[in-house]
């Protein structure tokens, strides 16, 4: 039996636009709504965390009125036949939900919450569900610290780049779907691919990748797209 041919994703918010989650850089979308800086930075964090962490429960209350698209259930259904893992940049668990086993998540997860003085100590960490989706403002961790959502906010370090560079360098194709490319460094995970690795695009729009990658972009939404991806991989 040969070994499954390795495929990683790297997702972004357009995989979850068909769920009904808006972007963040499309018209109408979230930063075009809230000021980022003031929401999703650490500095917006230490100014005003009762405004935090009311968008944060605005986002889990909208989460859990949403279901996978047919894009995650397709990506996911490719563990049948492929070594998959999932690198997401969106903090939505529709990857999980939709039977993904291997996710991992470059900015945080909102369905968790930690302490605001030891972010990565699983000791503190609380999942929300949708019986319990909010934290009124002020709740404290167990180490008496803010309780504020498990996300990694500009300005601060991405700790799972790491391993996240270390499966990108492993795979055997790469699929990008639903990402702009403009936050590094997920963005720059692109360039850990071996050379001569395929890199597919999965993107209603042109999205402008570093120069000298050969990339095969399929311009269309997740779903579409992931159709007609299975359809390529099948006959390669
Ligand atoms: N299917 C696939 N892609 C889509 C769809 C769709 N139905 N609709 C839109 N897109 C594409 C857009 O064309 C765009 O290229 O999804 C991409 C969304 O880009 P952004 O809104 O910039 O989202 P993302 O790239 O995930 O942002 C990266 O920025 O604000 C931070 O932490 C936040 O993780 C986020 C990061």
């Amino acid at each position: 039996m040969a070994a499954k041919k390795k495929v990683v994703f790297l997702t972004g918010a357009g995989m979850s636009a068909e769920s009904g989650i808006s972007t963040f850089r499309d018209a109408g979308g979230l930063w075009e709504q809230y000021p980022v800086m003031q929401v999703a930075s650490h500095t917006g964090w230490l100014q005003d965390p009762d405004l935090v962490t009311r968008f944060y429960n605005e986002r889990r209350r909208q989460l859990f009125n949403t279901q996978p698209c047919g894009g995650h259930k397709l990506v996911a259904a490719m563990e049948q036949d492929y070594d998959v893992v999932v690198i997401t940049q969106n903090v939505d668990d529709l990857h999980e939900r939709a039977g993904s086993t291997r996710v991992i998540h470059l900015h945080g997860e909102l369905c968790k919450v930690c302490s605001s003085r030891d972010v990565e100590n699983p000791r503190y960490w609380q999942t929300l569900g949708p019986d319990n989706c909010e934290v009124t403002p002020g709740t404290k961790a167990a180490d008496g610290s803010l309780l504020r959502p498990y996300i990694v906010f500009f300005e601060e370090a991405v700790p799972m780049i790491a391993p996240a560079a270390e499966q990108v360098g492993k795979a055997d194709i790469l699929v990008i779907i639903g990402t702009s490319l403009n936050v590094y460094p997920a963005a720059g995970l692109i360039n850990y691919t071996q050379s001569g690795t395929p890199i597919y695009l999965i993107d209603p729009k042109d999205v402008s990748v570093p120069y000298g990658l050969s990339v095969t972009h399929i311009k269309a939404g997740a779903t579409e797209g992931m159709k007609q991806l299975m359809e390529i991989l099948n006959k390669s």
